[in-house]
């Protein structure tokens, strides 16, 4: 698989890394396990909504709609929220976990770059670390612009450039061969998202969220690691949909267990740095 398919391979994304939320767990799992930020990342992003009473929202690639269950005891009334997202798989699991919240939640499987809503729908759209996943940005931007309302507001999450960096180092570190791939770098990120929201959005604010991992067990940063990363840019992305591996990737993973139990054994933890952010546009 190319650099170009990890990221924005419909068919690979929808039925393998995103056919449900396992691959994405085993990631969130980490940032769950060992941040340094007092406050959790979706509260931090739902904070940031200013949702008000009676608002219609949109969101789009919602995953398993941590962003609505992690804020449950914050979403105001009579708010109208519509989560979708192009896999299936997602939007099931969306739809169990919050069904009889008592809220006005809706759940449909939709691309981005084709919403099938009316223009002037929403007061808020939401698209969290997924534009970068978008092949036609400019079609998904036109989209969103076109069913907000005119006043709306769109909130989009992504990573800057050096986020989890030591991953790529450990990659080059332990799979050489992984320096024959360009490191995947974000189609939409933050050092370039203003730009590029730029049309269809006038003004467009970026909030940091200051946070780091500071992570003290080996097995949830082995779990993240082949969840995505590293077997990605070695060119085994298709290994993440199975629990089976080929004998070199086993061999590069016990090196890299080793090698991080010592690390933490002597340093107390392993450092990863974070790079994430919020923009705002309207
Ligand atoms: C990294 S996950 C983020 C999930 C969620 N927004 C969050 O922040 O927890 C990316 C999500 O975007 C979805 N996705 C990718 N491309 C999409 C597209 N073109 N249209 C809609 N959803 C898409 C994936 O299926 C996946 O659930």
């Amino acid at each position: 698989m190319t650099e170009k398919d990890i990221f924005q391979n419909k068919n690979y994304l929808r039925d393998q890394q995103y056919k449900d939320s396992s691959n994405l767990d085993a990631r969130a799992n980490l940032h769950r396990l060992y941040s340094t930020s007092p406050l959790e990342w979706h509260r931090w992003v739902f904070a940031q909504l200013d949702l008000q009473p009676g608002m219609t929202v949109l969101e789009c690639g919602c995953g398993p709609g941590w962003l609505w269950r992690n804020n449950l005891d914050q979403i105001p009334e009579n708010c109208q929220i519509t989560l979708s997202d192009f896999s299936d798989g997602m939007v099931a699991e969306a739809a169990a976990a919050l069904a009889d919240t008592g809220h006005d939640f809706r759940f449909q499987t939709v691309n981005i770059e084709a919403i099938p809503f009316a223009d002037d729908s929403f007061d808020i759209v939401v698209a969290n670390h997924m534009l970068y996943h978008v092949p036609n940005l400019a079609a998904g931007l036109a989209e969103v612009r076109r069913v907000l309302k005119e006043n709306g507001r769109f909130y989009t999450a992504t990573n800057g450039a050096d986020h989890m960096r030591e991953l790529k180092e450990l990659a080059l570190q332990f799979a050489p061969e992984s320096t024959q791939f360009e490191w995947p770098q974000l189609t939409f990120r933050l050092e370039n998202g203003r730009s590029l929201l730029s049309p269809p959005f006038a003004h467009i604010d970026l909030l940091p969220y200051e946070d780091s991992l500071e992570v003290t067990e080996v097995e949830p940063l082995m779990a993240y690691i082949q969840s995505m990363t590293l077997l990605q840019v070695i060119g085994r992305a298709e290994e993440t949909a199975s629990p089976e591996r080929t004998e070199g990737t086993v061999a590069i993973l016990n090196q890299l267990r080793a090698y991080l139990t010592q690390e933490i054994a002597k340093n107390g933890s392993f450092h990863i740095t974070k790079n994430s952010g919020l923009f705002t546009a309207y």
